[in-house]
């Protein structure tokens, strides 16, 4: 099947443990020609938007896990619920597992890509594509959680104007304006309520999508929010980030208008044996 499958049924909300979720109503791995791996779909449930992967419970018997805030939108009550289930395939996904080429033609060890990679503040016209954007979302998205809580969201802004205005009041984000795009990396509070590991981990993120923009020739740049600053407070308002959503990074992006070296950073006075 291709395109969007639409269904109407009574569905029981599912609690198990700390996740609730409904049966999918019909076998999803025949429906979805997928007979094996992950099924990523995305759709409404009751015209509210979500997007997960199926998880299978044996038998054919795939369910969706409704988040907390999906339970809250829909008034998850705990019992038999009357479902509008509009659901397909996410593409997006199946072109990150897609990436697989850019794996196998990356020149650059993981050794070699962490010492050479610089900061890239210039940048030429040519366009990052979708599926190079994808395996650089798709770096942020492996990176080391506290608990694995993954507390991270991702906003990929290509539009000029908004590039343009993102890089007005920021004096170091001024090569914003001359981005092929940019990735503004969010945390959100509900997920991880430690702030110090919830800027950790989006930080892990995105220094994992720094490396990444390297292995693929990518230039990047890790510009840095402050909490309190003005910057964020626009960044809040021009992107309608909810109140639960922190922004801290945004990685400025583009092909590299400058060849920037490295330098030995090895620092034997930063070392310390057994004690300090
Ligand atoms: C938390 C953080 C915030 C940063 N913020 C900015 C920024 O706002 N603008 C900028 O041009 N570079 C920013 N940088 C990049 C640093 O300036 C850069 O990493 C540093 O000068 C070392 O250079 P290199 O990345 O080329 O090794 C930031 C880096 C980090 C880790």
């Amino acid at each position: 099947m291709s395109g969007d499958y639409m269904i109407s049924y009574e569905a029981e909300m599912i609690k198990d443990g700390r996740s609730v979720y409904i049966i999918i109503p019909f076998n999803a791995k025949e429906v979805f020609n997928k007979p094996k791996g992950t099924i990523y779909v995305k759709g409404t449930i009751n015209n509210i938007p979500y997007r997960n992967k199926l998880i299978s419970k044996g038998n054919n018997v795939q369910i969706l896990i409704i988040n907390k805030k999906l339970q809250d939108l829909l008034g998850y009550c705990g019992t038999i619920m009357k479902v509008e289930l509009m659901i397909t395939e996410d593409n997006i996904i199946s072109d990150v597992l897609d990436t697989q080429d850019f794996i196998e033609n990356c020149k650059l060890d993981v050794i070699s890509a962490i010492s050479t990679r610089k900061s890239i503040r210039k940048y030429t016209e040519q366009t990052i594509t979708d599926k190079e954007l994808n395996t650089i979302l798709n770096a942020g998205f492996c990176a080391p959680s506290a608990k694995n809580k993954r507390p991270w969201n991702f906003i990929v802004v290509k539009n000029k104007d908004q590039l343009m205005e993102l890089s007005k009041i920021n004096i170091n984000g001024k090569m914003l304006q001359n981005a092929n795009c940019c990735i503004i990396v969010c945390g959100d509070k509900i997920l991880q309520g430690t702030k110090e590991l919830l800027i950790a981990d989006c930080s892990a993120s995105t220094q994992n999508m720094l490396l990444a923009s390297h292995g693929l020739g990518i230039g990047a740049v890790w510009c840095g929010v402050i909490q309190n600053s003005d910057w964020r407070k626009q960044i809040v308002k021009q992107f309608k980030l909810p109140e639960s959503i922190i922004p801290i990074s945004v990685i400025s992006l583009g092909y590299p208008k400058e060849i920037r070296k490295s330098e030995s950073r090895f620092d034997l006075s930063k070392i310390h044996n057994e004690i300090w």
